[in-house]
């Protein structure tokens, strides 16, 4: 009887979700050095059992010992926590609400916490991931609760992208057309706004959809992010993605050639002096309303088309002497940096402000890869690392046919995990890399459930990146760590991506194929692409195929139709011929029209064995596919000669194949 009552009271306290004592080892990020000993302790859960030590003597000591940085010194503490309670040690009120967060991380999976010690402070002082408001509009609720998450990670840094041409997103009193026209549109989500024809609405009319942040819950979302140690930089665009802004205050467009008629391109017309003082104008309240040093410009993506041809552009250059069109957006760059820097803020901008020579203060958002953040860094420029190559959480991070509609390309949790962003940084140069960023574009993000489904749980490993030294990572513990806090966020209404049923990269990637043609010689008659030349002449037969990432080295891209020819060795009978392709439209990559297999058997005279047409239909929204042309053939050849042809696919560009395949 006692055993059953004691078998029956094990059963209650598992079905009542009592759970094992927590121990520091569940942490994201993780702490820098911890240890663990023999004991539990219950928290009281009403904090009289917390003591905060302010400059414990020792502490310091141990502190200066590690040479910190101020950001780091300021963050760092220790916690214990033994059969009294917890202490806290700290040089300041940063390092005790980070101590706090650590205490609390641990309780929101137990109250029951092991006997241990905690010692952390961060690796890097900017922590930060961007969230794109622009594209698909975010209210001021979702903003709150996204902070909520970031501040569980120990992150300081939100940066809102509030003006692209999808529309304006804060209000601006002296520009009320930027929220009465430019922040509404045709078209709820970006895509149909797009297919649609770009068009903007008046505030209240019936097809209006969009919205903006008032300069009231402006100020509620810096409050309380604030509060929790974040900053939010905001992210006005210039002098490109600025359609929005052209169509509310025309006053900013370029001229035509002749000079009469506005030319409405995404760019500001930076010949125009009137450009400046609407740019200076909101600036003004961008300040007004954002604490932040950091004032972030954008800079990206300029297409610069119109100032070739308008005469205030072409005024300006002359007068100046500027170097072309890059000189003219450096003209622009270095006007706003003087602006922000006599307001005492910072001017940050997408590695493209490096174009024509870089303000002089400016800091660089590395996003094209890292070789622009090194080169900015070797300038002496501080920079914050956002590589697409690792921080693009708007790519799929899960398998695309089992995925919601991403831009393309693949960036999984350990792709993003295993970023240093360090990597390639001379020593000499480490102190001007600030941090990391991931970048939430959301083109392809329609609503706030698949905002979070592209956040989280990508955002935890900014989040570890940025604190926990390089030596301590390792991704199957940060996985581990990472399935239970899904597992929390979704109990708190959230929706992660449900990592624990992650399908993985593509298969067929993992695994060699063996065939007639692996190792042969290929001969192009056009040649491949440069930039994705994945392993050069041996990448179609070296037996390798691809993952979901087309950017890998795995995937080899033609820009144009694909003509290659294969040398057997020997004439020997074959019986099958076929290859992998892969279509991302957004990234210009589609499926040929049909391919062609021609056969010979001295490599002059070719006669066709096969041919198979694309039976994908591909709309302008289909996502990244992945297609067989395979089929069988009955011959006897030593050439095999592969044809992919674009033909009228709906989008031409690239092909991209891994392996052409011969049996
Ligand atoms: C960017 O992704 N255009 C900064
Ligand atoms: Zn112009």
């Amino acid at each position: 009887m006692r055993r059953l009552f004691l078998i029956l009271a094990a059963v209650l306290l598992l079905s009542s979700g009592a759970s094992a004592a927590v121990c520091p080892d569940i942490i994201i990020p993780k702490p820098v050095g911890y240890e663990v000993f023999e004991g539990e302790y219950i928290l009281k859960g009403d904090g009289s059992d917390i003591r905060v030590h302010s400059a414990d003597r020792n502490f310091l000591r141990e502190l200066k010992a590690l040479s910190l940085k101020d950001f780091a010194y300021n963050e760092a503490y220790r916690l214990i926590v033994g059969k009294r309670g917890v202490d806290i040690y700290c040089t300041g009120d940063v390092g005790e609400y980070r101590a706090r967060q650590s205490l609390s991380y641990m309780a929101s999976f137990s109250d029951t916490l092991s006997f241990c010690s905690i010692v952390d402070y961060p690796r890097f002082a900017h922590r930060g991931i961007m969230l794109d408001i622009s594209r698909n509009f975010r209210d001021k609720d979702f903003i709150l609760r996204q902070i909520d998450v970031l501040d569980m990670l120990k992150m300081n840094s939100l940066h809102l992208h509030l003006a692209d041409d999808a529309g304006w997103r804060v209000e601006i009193s002296s520009y009320p057309r930027l929220t009465g026209y430019a922040a509404w549109r045709k078209g709820k989500e970006w895509t149909e706004w797009r297919s649609s024809g770009k068009h903007y609405a008046e505030q209240g009319s019936p097809e209006a959809t969009g919205g903006f942040l008032t300069k009231e819950e402006v100020a509620e979302i810096v409050s309380y992010a604030r509060k929790k140690n974040i900053n939010i930089i905001p992210e006005i665009e210039m002098p490109g993605h600025s359609a929005e802004l052209l169509a509310a205050y025309p006053e900013v467009a370029c001229l035509s050639a002749d000079g009469k008629e506005k030319v409405f391109s995404s760019d500001v017309c930076p010949g125009n002096e009137e450009t400046f003082r609407i740019l200076e104008g909101i600036l003004d309240e961008i300040i007004e309303m954002f604490p932040s040093t950091y004032i972030h410009i954008g800079g990206d993506e300029a297409s610069k088309s119109s100032w070739k041809e308008c005469p205030l552009c072409r005024k300006r250059m002359e007068e100046e002497h500027l170097d072309g069109v890059d000189g003219l957006q450096s003209y622009l760059v270095h006007r706003i940096e003087d602006y922000l820097e006599s307001k005492g803020r910072h001017l940050l901008g997408w590695d493209e402000i490096m174009q024509g020579g870089l303000a002089p203060s400016a800091t660089v958002m590395s996003w094209r890869g890292t070789a622009n953040g090194i080169e900015a860094a070797a300038m002496g420029h501080d920079v914050i690392m956002s590589p697409n190559t690792y921080c693009y959480i708007d790519y799929y991070q899960d398998a695309p046919l089992y995925s919601p509609l991403a831009i393309g390309g693949y960036i999984p949790l350990t792709r993003i995990y295993s970023y240093d962003p360090l990597e390639g940084v001379p020593e000499e140069h480490f102190d001007h890399i600030l941090g990391v960023q991931a970048n939430l574009w959301t083109e392809f993000v329609p609503t706030e459930e698949h905002v979070e489904y592209m956040l989280y749980p990508r955002t935890f490993a900014v989040a570890e990146i940025g604190w926990t030294p390089q030596t301590e990572r390792e991704f199957t513990s940060f996985r581990g760590r990472s399935v239970r806090l899904v597992e929390q966020l979704k109990d708190k209404g959230y929706h992660p991506f449900d990592l624990a049923n992650e399908y993985g990269d593509r298969p067929e990637s993992y695994v060699k194929v063996d065939h007639l043609a692996r190792g042969c010689e290929v001969k192009y008659s056009k040649p491949y692409s440069r930039t994705y030349s994945a392993d050069g002449e041996t990448a179609l037969t070296d037996g390798k195929q691809g993952g979901w990432a087309y950017s890998k080295s795995d995937w080899q891209g033609f820009n144009g139709d694909m003509d290659v020819t294969i040398d057997l060795g020997k004439v020997q009978p074959l019986h099958y011929v076929g290859a992998w392709f892969y279509s991302c439209y957004t990234n210009w990559i589609t499926f040929p029209e049909r391919t062609e297999v021609w056969v010979s058997e001295d490599g002059e005279n070719f006669t066709l064995a096969s041919t198979v047409t694309c039976q994908i239909k591909e709309g302008r929204e289909s996502g990244t596919m992945y297609s067989l042309f395979g089929a069988p053939v009955d011959v006897t050849a030593r050439y095999v000669r592969m044809l992919a042809v674009l033909g009228t696919q709906p989008q031409h560009g690239f092909v991209f194949t891994d392996e052409i395949v011969v049996k």
